[in-house]
């Protein structure tokens, strides 16, 4: 069996996509690294909403805080994002430009607000070259409109990690 040393990555605002990935550790190991840009994130929703548009209409790539100084020795990357205007946040795609995929694995995982994964696994694929990618896992979190949050916890995060379970092992990434 392949030996994998496992690296978890997420981008999350409102801790949805931080708990699958955290979800995803505790079943098959490996290092969390939150993805963080330089500048502080607007905190109001709406805010964030209008400046993310901009940044993608501009196709901006904000500076991250976050560095994954051993990012070669890991061979299985796991990509956590939320669905922002049906895509990823900027910051992601800032992520995947900054390092070199070249045969590794990479997984891709999503929540979002009702909308599914939208073009953001697609996105994944076009902005890395060199991978095997395999089959990612979505599911729904939170419209922040509606007041709550943080929606994957209590028995919803047992449900959650049910699927996240059958997902690893239809990709065959349980027990690595
Ligand atoms: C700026 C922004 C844009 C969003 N756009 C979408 C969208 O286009 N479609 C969707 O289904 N959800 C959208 N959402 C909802 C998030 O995808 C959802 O709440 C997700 O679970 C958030 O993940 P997090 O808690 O890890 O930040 C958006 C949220 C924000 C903050």
């Amino acid at each position: 069996m392949e030996e994998f040393k496992t690296l978890i990555v997420y981008y999350s605002r409102t801790g949805n996509t931080k708990v699958v990935a955290e979800l995803i550790q505790e079943k098959v190991g490996g290092t969390l690294v939150k993805i963080e840009t330089k500048e502080p994130r607007p905190k109001d929703y709406r805010t964030e909403v209008e400046q993310n548009e901009k940044e993608q209409d501009n196709h901006t790539l904000p500076e991250l805080k976050t560095i994954v100084s051993d990012f070669d020795e890991y061979n299985r990357i796991f990509i956590g994002t939320p669905t922002w205007n049906m895509a990823v946040p900027q910051a992601v795609l800032s992520f995947l430009e900054s390092y070199n995929f070249d045969g590794k694995t990479v997984i891709p995982f999503n929540t979002h607000g009702g909308y599914g994964e939208g073009a953001t696994f697609r996105q994944i694929s076009a902005n890395i070259s060199g991978a095997n990618i395999l089959s990612g896992y979505t599911v729904k979190g939170r419209e922040e409109t509606n007041g709550v949050l943080l929606a994957i916890k209590d028995k919803n995060k047992d449900k959650v990690s049910k699927e996240v379970d059958l997902w690893l092992e239809n990709i065959n990434q349980l027990n690595k």
